[in-house]
């Protein structure tokens, strides 16, 4: 299931609109049985550019779905392609503390993995509103 993940993100992030950056990332994320991609979307007017993880989000919303199972993230450079911040609290909102994040190369090779409780600890989330 991860190298299904991980083999959709690093073709998804060839797609990927970087001419400001240059560092292409794509997501790939795994909802009720279905995968949903997103990469990243860059603007002329710097702060409107989008996320990989919030496209994938995006497609999956539009899908009907709502639970985050899994999400592959590929980056490019050597390291991983951790979440930012405002990904990390988009994830939250439909992913719990245990989901796992796995970060890849552009092969789609794992080059980390972690839970989002790990890299957004004592997050605010929906629970907080119910
Ligand atoms: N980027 C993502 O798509 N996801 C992340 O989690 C980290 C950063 C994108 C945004 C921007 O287009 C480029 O990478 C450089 O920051």
């Amino acid at each position: 299931m991860f190298d299904d993940l991980a083999r959709h993100a690093a073709a998804i992030r060839l797609k990927a609109y970087a001419p400001y950056s240059r560092f292409l990332v794509g997501a790939a994320l795994l909802c009720d049985g279905a995968i949903h991609v997103g990469c990243n979307v860059e603007n002329a007017a710097y702060p409107q550019g989008s996320c990989a993880e919030a496209g994938a989000i995006s497609a999956m919303v539009a899908a009907g779905g709502r639970r985050i199972e899994a999400i592959a993230i590929a980056g490019g450079g050597g390291q991983a392609c951790t979440p930012c911040g405002g990904c990390r609290q988009r994830l939250r909102e439909f992913g719990a503390p245990d989901l796992p994040i796995v970060m890849v190369d552009e092969e789609g090779r794992e080059v980390m993995r972690r839970t989002l409780g790990a890299l957004l600890p004592d997050a605010f989330g929906p629970d907080h509103l119910a």
